[in-house]
């Protein structure tokens, strides 16, 4: 009677699922006939294929995410033996937080989510990337990629609170983050008892023991698509497998597949089975937990009874004895300490006749779930918010969790409960299209919402009035008509509103006006014309005024100080006063005899000319540069860079006091920077005297960048200056920087002739090698010069080497021999090993190949801004070295590499290696390490050794690369 219910009971769940699989299938799009979401990241848009082994669809990943680049892995790396998810990817070179959105969930079940990421050398670089990942708003791992060709993977199960869920990349400085492949299986809720609402497992190890055959068991052997990889079997220990089909009990929580459980291990000469694992010392884990599964293969009704020790302590109170009936797990849901490394034991009792056994092990570390996504109802309205607006600030991921990431141009409150809620959503100049979309008044807990100067058309929805909490709302300059829905009319009169609806052409304040547009018009009319009578009188007031006042000081000064000198900060460009400002600057050709004590002390020489030093006669110290009559630019170049010049103030770019045109003279007189060039201070005498320190080359590096930030985006037309370098990069008394020679910007106007220039400008070894070939200057050619001044930065040398070898191939070449520390200019004192990384990293990319690669300046200042909050962050507590050489001469065909603490081996700690008896165990271990093979081929193995009593403390620890070490070793968890 029992069993009958039991089978009626396990088919009519068996209905329920199929049915659930059915809805959803017909519901939603992104999950297949199995409910799995299986992409091919990278793979082209739109498209899928059925994957070989596993018979299973997999999908491009348009539909689940809109960042990123698509890449294929390099040649070099394709092998016949690699899954095909893996040879393409996607990079993201853009944002720090990039996500993926899988949807069609249901809310409170539990998944199994796979990352995986192979390198391949996509990007040409051989620069190997560590960066974050989140699942939801929770940190899953960090990927450190340690090769180019070994795959690596990252799972967790996890309890998905809500319909859908955001696997997000995080870029940390330490380079581009990219995935290949993202796969999501449904679990049932009884698997795993480990994850819970507030705990999920993410996977350490997965391991089939006994005679494996070296086949990975997934789908559809495990119908979880779980990855069950071979455990090689060492020498002490003996492969037992039968044949009978292992059964799981209906509340199994694990459901082992039958044919892992058919083989296990058993100890060959000793009685007990004992191995190890370390840790990834960069887990932010709080422990481990694990899950032996076991069978009883034999036959005979011996006893087989045993205990399972961590260490020296019992790990599970009570001994374990297989069933030879059904498949049996034992495991805890509470992690184990953490601890360098975990030894286990698994030892018979005394009542014991047969030695203990192991079919199957899983290996977790946890992620504790902290905090709480934003409320479902904000999120989708936000969602469609973006989608139906295409918003482009690079919303991503959880809009206000973890706070740290939350978007641009909203607010959430955290207090009132745990769910973050949006409360202010400003969207004022963001060019939305099209109606308000009733979207908005599903944001229920929204105070302030800004959607003041856009383009927004229709009426404003009724719906709007549900908004309770409303304390502002801003429609003001938009193209919105109707009338104003009567409840926000009236909480804006009763004052628990304000309500902003100025400049909406057909915006009507009540019904009553609407039936009269032409009242309605005339006052408006009125009020612009008022409005311009008034600015026009005002513009002419201060013509006039600036008119008089250069009459004046035409008679009462000899020559006039610039206002910058004193007030550096001022920035704006306002073109009328400019221009007469440029005026009132005017220095007669014997004046400059007299400011230059004629023309005596030369400091430089430029573009133009020859520079000189001289003094104002309030004594102000300047720098005249005087336009050399036989030189290759003219009078037009020089009244350009006397025309942008004046155009341009900003604390970061040299300020221009005055110029000079009187009858063959040109001359332009600047502030005086008196420490001279960088280029003096990396490669000069000024950088042998004191050398710049790296703090000191950062705050530079990051002045420079604003400087040029500001002739990019801060000036109309921007600016491009076409000649960054060391040498064009100035330094005043307090070393702060500022940009100098403007004489080859040019304004970008609008004309389709945009920068194209018949003769090659610029200097050799800045130049953008686009440049060479389309002969057109761009922001980009800016960055790509700006990136070559930082690598000076970072290495103290010149471009270009003798051979000739550029920096960039250089620093490259170096970069992809791990040999990171050999670039740095050693001169530079104490400098935090990251920051420098991350300066190197951002010059690579502002010096990539594909301008369309590189960043732009505002994002390069932005990074210089981390770069120097991570410097001053770690001031202090950092000693000077933190990559440090030493030989390890033991091996000849070894070759030593240190890596930063923070590029950890990923999946090289997927190890768990046997130690035999305790006697016989020392001489194995002597080193301490675990051993890794090459996924791939045998023949062609490589072996990572990982000292681990070389963790964090010393911020640095070993790596070494040996070939042909056989995998006898010891059994590796693969
Ligand atoms: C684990 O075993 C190794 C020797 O195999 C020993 O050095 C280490 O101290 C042990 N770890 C702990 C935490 O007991
Ligand atoms: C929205 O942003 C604009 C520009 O950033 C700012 O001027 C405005 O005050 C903001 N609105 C609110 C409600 O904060």
């Amino acid at each position: 009677m029992a069993k009958f219910f039991r089978t009626t009971k396990v088919v009519g769940w068996c209905l329920i699922l199929m049915s659930f699989y059915a809805i959803t299938i017909r519901v939603h799009s992104q999950l297949d006939s199995l409910g799995f979401i299986s992409i091919d990241c990278g793979y082209p848009d739109n498209s899928s294929y059925i994957d070989s082994s596993t018979k299973m669809p997999y999908n491009s990943d348009t539909q689940f995410i809109d960042t990123g680049t698509n890449y294929r892995i390099a040649t070099l790396y394709i092998k016949p033996s690699l899954d095909k998810q893996l040879l393409s990817l996607r990079s993201f070179p853009n944002s720090t937080r990039n996500c993926y959105t899988l949807k069609s969930l249901d809310a409170g079940l539990k998944y199994l989510i796979r990352a995986t990421f192979l390198y391949g050398n996509y990007d040409g670089l051989n620069k190997l990337p560590t960066f974050d990942i989140y699942f939801g708003i929770n940190y899953w791992k960090t990927i450190s990629i340690s090769t180019a060709d070994a795959p690596v993977a990252a799972e967790v199960i996890a309890v998905i609170p809500d319909n859908q869920v955001q696997v997000c990349l995080i870029n940390t400085g330490l380079g581009t983050p990219f995935i290949s492949g993202l796969e999501l299986r449904p679990l049932k809720s009884v698997l795993y008892p480990a994850a819970n609402a507030t705990q999920a497992i993410i996977l350490f190890s997965r391991v089939n023991a006994g005679p494996t055959d070296n086949t990975v068991i997934r789908y559809p052997i495990d119908p979880y698509d779980r990855i069950w990889r071979p455990w090689n079997t060492p020498q002490v220990w003996t492969e037992l497998a039968s044949t009978s089909t292992i059964q799981n009990l209906p509340n199994d929580h694990f459901e082992v597949p039958s044919s892992v459980m058919q083989t296990a291990v058993t100890p060959a000469n000793s009685s007990r089975l004992q191995f190890y694992w370390i840790p990834d010392p960069k887990d932010k884990s709080p422990g481990y937990i694990s899950a032996f599964h076991f069978f009883e293969l034999n036959k005979s009704k011996a006893l087989r009874e045993f205990n399972i020790y961590l260490h020296d302590k019992l790990w599970y109170a009570s001994p374990v004895t297989p069933d030879n009936l059904y498949s049996g797990s034992i495991y805890g849901a509470d992690p184990a300490p953490q601890y360098s490394q975990y030894n286990v034991s698994v030892i018979p009792t005394s009542k014991s006749e047969l030695p203990p056994i192991i079919n199957a092990l899983e290996i977790f570390s946890v992620a504790y779930i902290t905090g709480t996504a934003t409320d479902s109802g904000d999120v989708n309205a936000i969602m469609a918010i973006k989608e139906k607006y295409k918003v482009n600030r690079g919303w991503m991921g959880d809009p206000c969790a973890p706070q740290a990431y939350a978007w641009e141009g909203l607010n959430c409150s955290f207090d009132t409960s745990n769910t973050p809620r949006i409360t202010t959503l400003n969207l004022s100049s963001s060019g939305l299209i099209g109606d308000i979309t009733t979207s908005f008044a599903n944001l229920k807990a929204i105070q302030y919402l800004d959607l003041s100067h856009n383009s927004l058309t229709g009426s404003i929805p009724d719906e709007l009035s549900n908004l309770l909490s409303l304390k502002l709302l801003d429609l003001t300059s938009n193209q919105l008509n109707g009338s104003i829905p009567a409840d926000l009319l009236k909480r804006s009169q009763d004052g628990s509103l304000v309500l902003r609806i100025g400049d909406n052409r057909d915006l009507c304040a009540n019904e009553n006006s609407c039936e009269l547009p032409p009242k309605k018009k005339s006052p408006m009319i009125l009020i612009i014309v008022i409005v311009v009578v008034v600015i026009l009188v005002l513009l002419i007031v201060v013509i006039l005024v600036l008119y008089i006042r250069r009459k004046w000081q035409g008679v009462y000064r000899k020559i006039m100080v610039a206002p910058c000198i004193d007030n550096p900060q001022e920035e704006g460009s306002d073109n009328a006063g400019s221009l007469l400002q440029l005026e009132n600057r005017q220095f007669k050709y014997n004046e400059l005899v007299g400011i230059t004590e004629c023309f005596r002390r030369e400091i430089g020489r430029g573009g133009f000319g020859k520079v000189y030093r001289g003094n104002l006669e309030n004594g102000t110290e300047v720098a005249v540069k005087m336009l050399n009559e036989s030189s290759s630019q003219g009078v037009q170049e020089f009244l350009a860079e006397a025309k942008h010049l004046t155009r341009v103030h900003h604390k970061n770019l040299v300020c221009l006091i005055g110029y000079c045109k009187d009858g063959d003279h040109c001359g332009l007189v600047y502030e005086y920077m008196c420490e001279g060039t960088l280029e003096d201070h990396l490669r000069g005498q000024a950088g042998n005297d004191s050398p710049l320190t790296w703090k000191q080359r950062l705050r530079i590096a990051l002045e420079s960048a604003q400087g040029l930030e500001y002739l990019h985006t801060g000036c109309t037309p921007p600016l491009i200056h076409r000649d960054v370098k060391t040498s064009n990069i100035l330094l005043n008394a307090n070393l702060e920087a500022k940009i100098a020679d403007f004489g080859l910007s040019k304004a970008t106007s609008n004309d389709t002739t945009t920068g194209i220039c018949t003769a090659v400008v610029g200097t050799p070894g800045y130049l953008d090698p686009q440049y060479y070939i389309t002969f057109k200057s761009s922001k980009k050619s800016d960055v790509y010069s700006f990136g070559v001044v930082l690598l000076e930065m970072v290495t103290g040398e010149a471009p270009i080497f003798p051979g000739p070898v550029h920096i960039i191939e250089w620093v490259q070449q170096r970069l992809a021999e791990g040999d990171f520390e050999n670039v740095l200019d050693m001169r530079m004192g104490e400098y935090n090993v990251n920051s420098v990384r991350k300066v190197t990293d951002l010059a690579m990319s502002c010096t990539a190949q594909e301008p369309g690669q590189r960043p732009t300046m505002s994002d390069v200042v932005v990074q210089l801004k981390e770069c120097l909050i991570l410097e001053l962050g770690t001031a202090g507590i950092r000693s000077h070295n933190m990559y440090s050489r030493s030989d390890h001469s033991s091996n000849s065909n070894s070759r030593t590499v240190y890596m930063d603490a923070s590029e950890s081996i990923q999946s090289s700690a997927f190890k768990v290696e046997h130690v035999s008896d305790v006697s016989e165990s020392a001489g194995i271990r002597s080193h301490n390490m675990y051993s890794r093979s090459d996924h791939s081929s045998n023949s062609n193995s490589r072996t990572v050794y990982m000292d681990a009593s070389e963790s964090i403390q010393s911020s640095a620890f070993k790596v070494e690369h040996v070939s042909d070490v056989s995998e006898s070793a010891g059994p590796t968890l693969r």
